[in-house]
């Protein structure tokens, strides 16, 4: 690797970086059990394997003095009436907080600590949100165009993604009458 300082550019309309090492696309199948609406992710599996989400990164050691860093892309649409989402996860060192800076399009931040706090923040281009230590995050895609973001977080933070496959965040965000609504999830509590 070459370690030098370096720059990149995030260009308008799309973001792409200029420069990047990996390309993470994700699929409806890596979703698998995520959506509350079963038969709906059926469905739309049974149509093709859709494109939900993007990552571009930046490679760096994965040490605790770097910062990793990339974008996000979350493209627009439903399973059933649940938005287009991401994984989700825990950092694997809890202690770990992540900087997410909104380009483009319209969405949310749904969030949540081990402890039972949940939070719910709007992600609307310009705007910088400080997910703190111990929360786990999970971007939706609530809007009609690409919602793009810019992260970084701690190189030694990891990805805890286990614990929400288990039994997904304790909100889910759906759409009713046309508007973004944050509900309970049903799975959560259940014992997945
Ligand atoms: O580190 C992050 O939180 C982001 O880079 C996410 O990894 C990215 O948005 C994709 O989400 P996930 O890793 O939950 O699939
Ligand atoms: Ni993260």
């Amino acid at each position: 690797m070459l370690d030098l300082p370096y720059t990149f550019e995030l260009n308008a309309p799309g973001f792409v970086p200029t420069r990047y090492d990996n390309h993470i696309k994700r699929t409806l199948t890596s979703m698998k059990g995520q959506y509350h609406d079963i038969s709906a992710y059926e469905a739309m599996l049974a149509e093709g394997d859709a494109l939900l989400y993007e990552v571009y990164e930046l490679a760096r050691p994965h040490e605790s003095g770097e910062v990793l860093h990339g974008i996000s892309i979350v493209h627009p649409g439903k399973v059933g009436d649940e938005y287009y989402m991401t994984k989700g996860h825990f950092h694997t060192v809890l202690e770990t907080a992540e900087i997410y800076v909104c380009l483009a399009g319209q969405g949310v931040m749904v969030m949540e600590t081990p402890e039972g706090d949940w939070a719910v923040e709007a992600l609307t281009p310009g705007r910088v949100l400080y997910v703190p230590p111990r929360w786990a995050h999970r971007s939706v895609n609530t809007g009609a165009a690409d919602l793009i973001t810019f992260f970084a977080y701690p190189g030694h933070a990891g990805h805890d993604y286990g614990t929400i496959e288990q039994q997904g965040f304790r909100k889910l965000m759906v759409e009713r009458d046309g508007l973004p609504e944050i509900v309970d999830n049903p799975r959560w509590g259940k014992g997945g």
